[in-house]
């Protein structure tokens, strides 16, 4: 059934899914490690980690690699929530570029940051990303012409 808030036991769920994919992550370049995990439209958790690479420009964040691989493996089409854990003692936000992939699947999802400390960010991609590029701007483009 399509859902759009989590409920505590799917917030937990998430963030301990997060926090477990961070274990998976490949950084041998950063050693900053990042485990993300996606709640989708159906409740489904689809976890990533960051996977890094010789030529450094070409690391996948943790958050695209969630993304990427739910949507391949379980056709992703909505993103509910997204949790960004680091073994850190601060919390870590999305870059840019996950803002604008995740952005491509719920420009309202619910954004949560964790970390081994006890601050956490809790907000909004629209927050993060405001006036988003997305896929509206090309169908508004394309009924206009
Ligand atoms: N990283 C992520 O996985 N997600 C972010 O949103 C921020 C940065 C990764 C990329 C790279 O492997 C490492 O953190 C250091 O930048």
């Amino acid at each position: 059934m399509p859902q759009h808030t989590p409920t505590p036991a799917q917030w937990a769920a998430l963030e301990q899914a997060a926090r477990d994919a961070a274990r998976r992550a490949y950084v041998p370049y950063s050693r900053f490690a990042v485990g993300a995990a996606i709640l989708d439209a159906q409740g489904q958790i689809h976890p990533g980690c960051n996977v890094e690479n010789a030529s450094y420009g070409l690391a996948n964040c943790a958050e695209r690699t969630a993304i990427y691989s739910a949507r391949v493996l379980h056709d992703l089409q909505e993103i509910v929530a997204v949790c960004v854990y680091t073994p850190t003692a601060t919390p870590t936000s999305p870059c840019g570029a996950c803002r604008q992939v995740l952005n491509e699947f719920g420009p309202g999802m619910l954004v949560r940051c964790i970390c081994d400390g006890s601050e956490r960010i809790d907000t909004t991609l629209d927050v993060l990303l405001p006036h988003a590029f997305g896929p509206k701007n090309l169908s508004d483009a394309a009924s206009s012409t």
